[in-house]
Order: C-alpha cells, then sequence, then structure tokens
C-alpha cells in the first residue's frame, strides 16, 4: 500500500528515512523534534549543527543514528498565521522537498509526522489535507510507500463536515440493518414459540440490496456443464474494466493505493482471489457505481453489507461520487476502520 495512515510514534518506525518537524536552526525544539533528537542521541545534534539551520519549505538530511531508520529528514513547515500568508504552498513544500530527498537517497519507505500540525498551529484537517494531497501527488509518478504517522488520536482531524455527513449516513444505514436483523431474528423466535406470546412490530422497510445475484445455472445441467459455465474471474473483470475506462494499469493501481507488484500478480493470475479492501480500492479507481461495485466484489466472493460500518462508508462515497482514495482513507482512519489499498 502506497500511502498508510499509522498510529504509532515515529521514532519507532523502521523506514528507510522518518522525517522530522523541525524548526530553522535545525538544533531541536520539543513535540516531535524533541523526541526525533532523544531517540537519535547527541549525534544528531552535532550532525545538524554543521547544516546551516534550514529554510521553512525546504528540507535537508542527516545520519538515523541510534533511531531504526538509515535517515532523518528534516523540514520546517510554516507557523499558521491564518492561512493568507502562502502556509499552505509552503506546508505542500515539506512533503514535496522531503520525498524529493528521500528518492534522491533510494530510500523505498518514509514516514512523515503530520507537519505544523502541533507548536506551529496548522489546523489539523487542512494540515492533514495538505499531506495526503502533496504524497499522493508524489506517489502518483513514483513508487515508494509513505507512511503518515499520527501520535495521537486527537491530533487526527478530518473536516467536520463530512465527519458528521458520513457519521449521519452510518446512523441511518447501519441503525436500519440492526433493526431489521434483530426483527428477522426475533420473528424466528417467534416462529419458535406459541403465537400468543409473538411480538408484533412493523419490520422496518428491508434495506436495498447493494449485491448483484448471480445468474441461477439451469436446472437440466450436469455438474460439468455447470463448472463449464464459469464466469469471468475477478481479475479478468478488472483487466476489462480497466480497458474499457481507458485507463494504463499504472493509473489503475495507484488510484487504489494497490503497489506495482501486487497488480502484477494480479494480472498474471485470472483465479486471484484479493482481499476485500483491495477489490473495492479498485472499484473506487475505476468509479465504478454501486451495482458495478457488488459485481466486481461477487467476482472475488464479497459483499457490500448494511452491517459493516466499513462498507456503509464505503457507499457514502460512492453514492456521492467521490472516489479519491486518499480522502476516503482518512475517513476510514478516522473512525477506525481498515485502509483501502495493498
Ligand atoms: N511521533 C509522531 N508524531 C508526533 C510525535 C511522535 N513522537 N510527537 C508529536 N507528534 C505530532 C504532533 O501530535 C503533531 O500532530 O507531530 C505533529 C507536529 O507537531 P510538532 O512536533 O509540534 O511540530 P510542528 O507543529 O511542526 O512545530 C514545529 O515545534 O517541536 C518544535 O522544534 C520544533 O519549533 C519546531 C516546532
Amino acid at each position: 500500500m502506497p500511502l498508510i495512515i499509522v498510529r504509532n510514534d515515529i521514532t519507532k518506525m523502521k523506514c528507510d528515512a522518518i522525517v522530522n518537524a523541525a524548526n530553522r536552526t535545525l538544533l531541536g525544539g520539543g513535540g516531535v523534534d524533541g523526541a526525533i533528537h532523544r531517540a537519535a542521541g547527541k549525534g544528531l545534534l552535532l550532525e545538524c549543527m554543521k547544516l546551516g539551520g534550514c529554510k521553512v519549505g525546504a528540507a535537508k538530511i542527516t545520519g538515523g543514528h541510534k533511531l531504526p531508520c538509515r535517515y532523518v529528514i528534516h523540514t520546517v513547515g510554516p507557523k499558521w498565521r491564518g492561512g493568507g500568508n502562502n502556509e499552505k504552498e509552503q506546508l505542500e513544500s515539506c512533503y514535496r522537498e522531503s520525498l524529493c530527498l528521500a528518492r534522491d537517497h533510494k530510500c523505498e519507505s518514509v514516514a512523515f509526522p503530520l507537519i505544523s500540525s502541533g507548536v506551529y498551529g496548522y489546523p489539523k484537517d487542512l494540515a492533514l489535507r495538505v499531506a495526503v494531497d502533496a504524497i499522493g501527488a508524489f506517489l502518483a509518478e513514483n513508487e515508494m510507500t509513505v507512511y503518515l504517522v499520527i501520535f495521537d488520536r486527537d491530533s487526527y482531524q478530518i473536516g467536520g463536515k463530512i465527519f458528521a455527513d458520513i457519521q449521519a449516513y452510518i446512523d441511518d444505514n447501519y441503525a436500519d440493518e440492526h433493526m431489521r436483523l434483530s426483527y428477522s431474528r426475533r420473528r424466528y423466535d417467534d416462529e419458535a414459540m406459541p403465537c400468543d406470546l409473538s411480538v408484533g412490530a412493523a419490520a422496518p422497510a428491508p434495506c436495498v440490496s447493494m449485491s448483484v445475484e448471480p445468474k441461477p445455472l439451469e436446472e437440466t445441467m450436469t455438474l460439468e456443464e455447470a463448472i463449464g459455465c464459469i464466469d469471468e474471474s475477478f481479475s479478468q473483470m478488472l483487466l476489462r474494466k480497466i480497458d474499457e475506462k481507458g485507463m494504463t494499469d499504472a493509473q489503475c493501481y495507484k488510484k487504489a493505493n494497490v503497489d506495482r507488484k501486487l497488480f502484477s500478480k494480479i494480472r498474471n493470475n485470472p483465479d486471484y482471489r484479493p482481499a476485500k479492501v483491495t477489490a473495492i480500492a479498485f472499484a473506487i479507481a475505476l468509479e465504478l457505481d454501486l451495482a458495478q461495485t457488488s459485481e466486481l466484489l461477487m467476482k472475488a466472493g464479497y459483499a457490500l453489507s448494511h452491517s459493516s460500518k466499513f462498507d456503509i462508508i464505503i457507499e457514502y462515497f460512492i453514492s456521492n461520487r467521490n472516489y479519491n482514495v486518499f480522502e476516503i482513507n482518512e475517513a476510514l482512519f478516522a473512525f477506525d476502520q481498515n485502509l483501502l489499498g495493498a
């Protein structure tokens, strides 16, 4: 998975490089800067002292010293002064410059904190959006695994409006499903009980089924004939849809937040069975509607269901035709769900 959002302490990340949210002196400070210097030991400070500081939006590289990484990339984020002083462009530059430095030093994996979202006061939801968009833009052109490391739950906020919309959507759909399930369970229990104990209850309207029913086999078929009618596989439908959409393989797997190696496994094995998050990630990359998504999932043996928060969040984004896999992952992370991609 090219972009992964994780809860962790960045000083514990075993990557090729970790990024430090430093200040212009590069001589250490509080927050993540202080944590990295404490974990790296004095040698890091001695090396930083030779760098001559760093401008806002720029990045410089040192060794990892006692940290479990080869390099530390020091970048200086903008202080938030209301948003009208080029803060967004400077913050974008922090991610871009750090990623280019990492690429130039042949790093295959890099971990970022949420730059400027602490002492420098950048609103956390805006800082997250800049981070995800800047990293996503780099990954569209480069192969690398990038971790966005969230230290504590409250340092992670997605946009308040989208969070509220998704929460309302979950409440509407998750509740219905659980009411329907408890009704059918009660109905089942009632049927097992004498009718005078049955509890009448108006059944909620059954939720709209999102699954696409498989075509039934003819009853007269022999087993051999039935096996001979096998449908196209997940992999075959995926490749067909990529062609129909006029996409290249790379455009599709990058939009799906899936790495190249896994995609070539899927391409070369018509019977490949992906994980559900991978299958859905490709449906998002192909911008399929709900029915087409259900059809693609069914090929891999999955269905979307209103008894799963994860599935309801996916349905929310597809129904709103928002196919930005990185934005969807921000929301999934906010709701403690698995992320899309592989
Ligand atoms: N691992 C990962 N993330 C961390 C860690 C850690 N160990 N410690 C803090 N963070 C997170 C914070 O929760 C915040 O979301 O890093 C993000 C950035 O916060 P700061 O470290 O305060 O960095 P920033 O807002 O860019 O301010 C930089 O603070 O520490 C000083 O010397 C630094 O002057 C500079 C300023």
